[in-house]
């Protein structure tokens, strides 16, 4: 089937419904796919909050969280895009408070806020009350409230749809081509289908999946990410991957930092409080690479719990009041999943991969630019964790991916509406499914005495998390390159046990597989290449952070002996980069 739109938006979490329903509300004739329904993308799954400098409990400015975003990304954020992040936060939040979004209040009824780990008052002072949320589901909340939006303005939607390629029509994005649509493979009968469009939004979300500890849901592979990649176009800062420190033993389901944020604390085996001796004045608020760090210290230091691999989070002074109004779900999990009842008891945490600052270059438009010079691929947009605009630089603060993707999605809506008004749709083009056909089929035709796609996943899942983790060198990261590029070469002789075309989920996870491998490779290949310190890349053999070689962008391009890697540089538009304490 050929399906004709000006609008496509590939992913229904919050990036892709807000542009969505931007789009709507211009009239432009708009379709979103997605590989799952629409709540049940990873959105969903956000806790904590959504940051924006509302002032409602204590003074704050859009320019204190511009400056906490800037340091701490280490310095490698683009300013423009921060500015652009802190200043809109407030509207945006606004905006989804009179959609409906049901926020915990303060007393006298306005949005309440909370603390998160590196948002401060006064460039550095103190921990700042900045995170909206509505208890400790704040994406489940924003999720529910935008899908009814798009329902309310006749969005249309093509659930489990999973996108499987991009078109062009001029040519390749390196040689001018403008985005000409999607293929998409229907998850019900296996039929593949082309859908024309304008405008594309890439909005796919992450690829934590590659990592064994991750808090990531199963469907996050970095399909927009890695067709990108497979399209010429370069990928930008991959090699900064976020550990967030308080995952569930074991199995990495997240544990809010709003546990922090209401005053939790992290205890060593000792019952040390020990962020005193690694961020002596924001302790558990500092920045999720430095706790995550500190946590790593305490593990090799044999100060884990019972010398294990694992510390504890204690929220038993807060007492039942807040915990239930305010971590209602984060509790529930600790009792579920690791049989704790954190009224009376700390709570097992360790570092969970959660966050990809890289991924799809764009500009403050979320266009996506193909090269160090920023030239805009025309049509081709990305918002949220799959594009990188450069908000977060090395290292993310919790609670801006919540507001990157609902101001940059709301921006990415518009530019598309405003395109769209000036282009002409793109015609039908011969053969659009003939590549990934043939693609599909060569894993579907395969004798079933191949190796399975599970035992791929898990080398990779072992190799990223044991070397390309918290900590990394460059002995860890040779061994890991030489590891993925074994696998790339295994994975391409991968059988699957479903052959037929009705959901079969085994032919669409070997083929994400090819995805995660091609992230993985450009990751460790980037952090192979950067021999500095800065943010969530920590390098033990090169400690610290090198401004006068290191302050400038990734840019991994993929060629025919894998990725080639060029710079380009950082915006710096208010803060000049100073040493990083907390
Ligand atoms: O800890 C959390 O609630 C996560 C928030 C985030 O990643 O922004």
């Amino acid at each position: 089937m050929d399906y004709p739109f000006d609008a496509i938006v590939v992913g229904a979490g919050g990036a892709g419904l807000w542009a969505a329903l931007e789009l709507a509300r211009e009239g432009v004739n708009t379709a979103v796919l997605t590989k799952l329904y629409p709540t049940r993308s990873h959105t969903g799954t956000a806790q904590g909050g959504v940051c924006a400098a509302l002032g409602n409990l204590e003074e704050d400015h859009w320019e204190w969280h511009m400056f906490d975003t800037v340091k701490g990304g280490d310095y490698l954020v683009d300013q423009d895009a921060a500015e652009v992040l802190a200043r809109e936060a407030i509207e945006t939040v606004i905006e989804l408070e009179h959609m409906g979004l049901p926020f915990n209040r303060t007393p006298d009824g306005k949005i309440d806020q909370r603390k998160f780990g590196g948002h401060t008052s006064n460039y550095g002072e103190a921990a700042v009350r900045r995170s909206c949320f509505a208890a400790d589901r704040t994406g489940h909340m924003i999720l529910q409230t935008l899908y009814q939006q798009c329902i309310k303005h006749g969005v249309r939607f093509f659930d489990e749809y999973q996108v499987v390629d991009l078109l062009f029509e001029g040519g390749e994005p390196a040689k001018g081509g403008r985005a000409a649509g999607v293929v998409a493979y229907r998850v019900a009968d296996g039929q593949l289908h082309t859908f024309r469009s304008k405008a594309v939004l890439l909005a796919t979300g992450g690829f934590g999946r590659m990592f064994r500890i991750t808090s990531n849901a199963h469907s996050l592979t970095g399909d927009g990410v890695a067709l990108c990649y497979r399209h010429g176009i370069p990928l930008e800062d991959m090699e900064f991957f976020q550990f967030h420190p308080t995952g569930i033993v074991g199995i990495g389901i997240l544990l809010s930092e709003a546990a922090r944020g209401e005053g939790g604390t992290l205890l060593n085996d000792k019952g040390e409080r020990f962020m005193e001796r690694y961020a002596p004045k924001l302790m558990e608020l500092a920045p999720r690479d430095m706790v995550s760090r500190a946590m790593y210290q305490e593990i090799r230091a044999g100060r884990g719990i019972g010398g294990k691999d694992y510390l504890y989070l204690d929220v038993r002074h807060l007492g039942r009041k807040v915990i239930e109004e305010k971590l209602p779900d984060i509790t529930e999990f600790a009792r579920i999943y690791e049989g704790v009842e954190p009224l009376t008891e700390p709570v097992p945490v360790q570092p969970t991969a959660h966050y990809a600052m890289g991924g799809i270059p764009t500009n403050v438009s979320a266009e996506v630019v193909r090269d160090e010079k920023n030239t805009v691929v025309p049509g081709l947009f990305a918002a949220g964790e799959c594009a990188c605009v450069s908000v977060h630089g090395a290292n993310r603060l919790g609670t801006n991916s919540l507001v990157d993707l609902l101001v940059f999605g709301r921006r990415a809506g518009r530019q598309m509406a405003r395109y769209a008004g000036t282009v002409e749709r793109p015609g039908p083009i011969a053969d659009a499914t003939a590549p990934v056909h043939a693609q599909l089929e060569a894993i579907r035709s395969r004798e079933s005495k191949g190796e399975s796609v599970a035992k791929i996943r898990h080398e990779l899942a072992d190799v990223m998390m044991d070397n390309v983790g918290v900590y990394r060198d460059g002995r860890l990261l040779t061994a890991a390159l030489a590891k993925v590029r074994e696998l790339e070469e295994r994975n391409g002789a991968v059988s699957i046990g479903d052959c037929g075309t009705v959901f079969n989920t085994d032919l669409l996870e070997a083929n994400e597989m090819g995805y995660l491998l091609d992230l993985a490779e450009v990751t460790v290949v980037g952090a192979l290449a950067r021999t500095e310190s800065r943010g969530a890349h920590s390098r033990e053999d090169f400690p610290e952070r090198n401004d006068a070689r290191w302050l400038k962008h990734t840019l991994a391009y993929r060629g025919p002996k894998g990725p080639t890697l060029k710079y380009k540089p950082v915006s710096i538009t208010r803060f000049e980069p100073k040493p990083r304490t907390y």
